[in-house]
């Protein structure tokens, strides 16, 4: 077989060559399409002739990414619109992130638009008020005796795992009951940082993950060639192959846990039910007959925003970190951030040209399609289903509804 993988990856080599030459070779580093406002227009135009469908709520429980650690230095403030809220980010001198309201209770001047991290307060730049980021309460009046008891403003819970900055968000301010965890070889640094991408998308949160659980689209928008724009002749004689697909929630665990499971087992898996998890494995057919580049993927979906890919080559391993945030209602900021062992790098970058492009082929989809609150299924489809289910723990009574939402954003 190693023939037949130099073969492949002489093939993917040259292509890849000839795509990030035309493509230029900082795009992989950092595709970002919110620069491409024309694109993020038309859609956000078109989507209001689209048909909404009957929408499930549009903030989910859970961790949120709102920024990358790199984009929050020390004694910097960040103001993260997202959520149907205005964040105020900020990292103290010793590094910790803190998140306030960015609204000051005092006049409701934006503290994250001029405000300046004092210690461990955020300082208003209106007049001088500083709020702690333990807890919000004000801490100094500059010009007053005494800082009344409610002066005080909204903190939410932050931590930092894989070098991005989450936010707790709980429609019922529920405290958090999982976290995203830290990958070792990421916080070891034997994997580094390879590259970024970044996408504006119009649709709902739970559209995004729900591809995870649909395999049938696998073929369908990922199977052809993946470099057919460029090379178009390609695509008779070669296309991607996806099997050994497999959609699991964490919680079907705990149904197959049968008397002889320990309490304490059955407690860890309560534990991990914001857990789902899918396999699939990718090759490259040529001339309906050889199977090349085998790539096999571990995802973890972890909570309704946030997703773990492990790619395994016969070169090694790497990453994907995909983050989903609702800015708005329908405007999903999602990003994927890589991570190799520095002897892949090229095999990554290349890798990640694939991943974006085939990103493009779901996000065109997303930017157009209605909500299906009951879609019409057939067995094979059944994932599906059991997606919702899953993703259905991230809602409670308070979750907003598109309506609620939107109300909140207008003037
Ligand atoms: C639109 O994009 C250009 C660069 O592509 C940028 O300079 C400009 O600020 C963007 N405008 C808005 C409103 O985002
Ligand atoms: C930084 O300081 C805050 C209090 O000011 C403390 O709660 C936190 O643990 C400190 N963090 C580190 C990393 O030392
Ligand atoms: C880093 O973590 C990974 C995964 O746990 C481990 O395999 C590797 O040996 C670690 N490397 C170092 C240098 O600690
Ligand atoms: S508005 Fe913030 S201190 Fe006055
Ligand atoms: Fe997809």
């Amino acid at each position: 077989m190693a023939g037949w993988w130099s073969f492949g990856g002489a093939f993917l080599l040259f292509f890849g060559i000839l795509v990030s030459y035309l493509y230029k070779i900082n795009w992989i580093k950092d595709l970002r399409l919110e620069g491409d406002n024309k694109t993020v227009l038309a859609n956000h135009l078109e989507s209001k002739k689209r048909k909404l469908g009957k929408l499930p709520p549009v903030y989910p429980n859970g961790w949120f990414a709102l920024l990358e650690s790199s984009q929050l230095g020390k004694g910097q403030v960040k103001h993260v619109a997202a959520l149907g809220q205005n964040f105020a980010v900020f990292r103290t001198n010793n590094g910790t992130v803190r998140i306030l309201d960015a609204y000051c209770p005092h006049l409701g001047a934006n503290m994250a638009e001029g405000g300046r991290v004092k210690g461990d307060c955020l300082e208003c730049p209106f007049h001088g008020w500083q709020f702690r980021g333990s807890d919000g309460q004000c801490d100094y009046i500059p010009y007053a005796d005494k800082v009344p008891h409610v002066a005080r403003t909204k903190t939410w819970k932050s931590c930092e795992a894989n070098e991005i900055i989450f936010v707790w968000h709980h429609a019922e301010e529920l405290e958090p009951h999982w976290q995203p965890q830290t990958n070792s070889h990421v916080s070891n640094r034997t994997w580094r940082y390879h590259g970024r991408n970044e996408f504006l998308i119009n649709c709902h949160i739970q559209e995004v993950a729900e591809n995870g659980a649909d395999s049938a689209h696998l073929s369908a928008v990922h199977g052809p060639l993946v470099f057919t724009k460029i090379a178009h002749f390609l695509s008779a004689f070669v296309r991607h192959s996806w099997t050994n697909i497999n959609w699991t929630p964490h919680n079907s665990f705990l149904e197959s846990l049968n008397s002889k499971e320990t309490e304490l087992e059955r407690q860890d898996s309560e534990n991990l039910r914001h857990r789902a998890y899918m396999t699939l494995r990718h090759r490259l057919v040529l001339f309906e007959r050889f199977e090349v580049l085998q790539l096999d993927v571990n995802v973890k979906q972890i909570g309704p925003g946030y997703v773990e890919l492990m790619m395994h080559t016969t070169l090694g391993s790497m990453c994907i970190f995909q983050t989903v945030t609702p800015m708005e209602p329908l405007l999903q900021k999602v990003t994927h951030i890589l991570y190799s062992p520095p002897l892949l790098a090229p095999c990554a970058s290349l890798l990640f040209l694939g991943e974006c492009l085939m990103f493009e082929r779901d996000v065109a989809i997303w930017n157009r399609k209605k909500f299906e609150k009951r879609p019409l299924l057939v067995k094979e489809d059944k994932s599906i289903l059991a997606y919702r289910r899953w993703y259905a723990q991230f809602y409670s009574q308070h979750s907003p509804s598109y309506h609620s939402a939107i109300k909140s954003l207008q003037w």
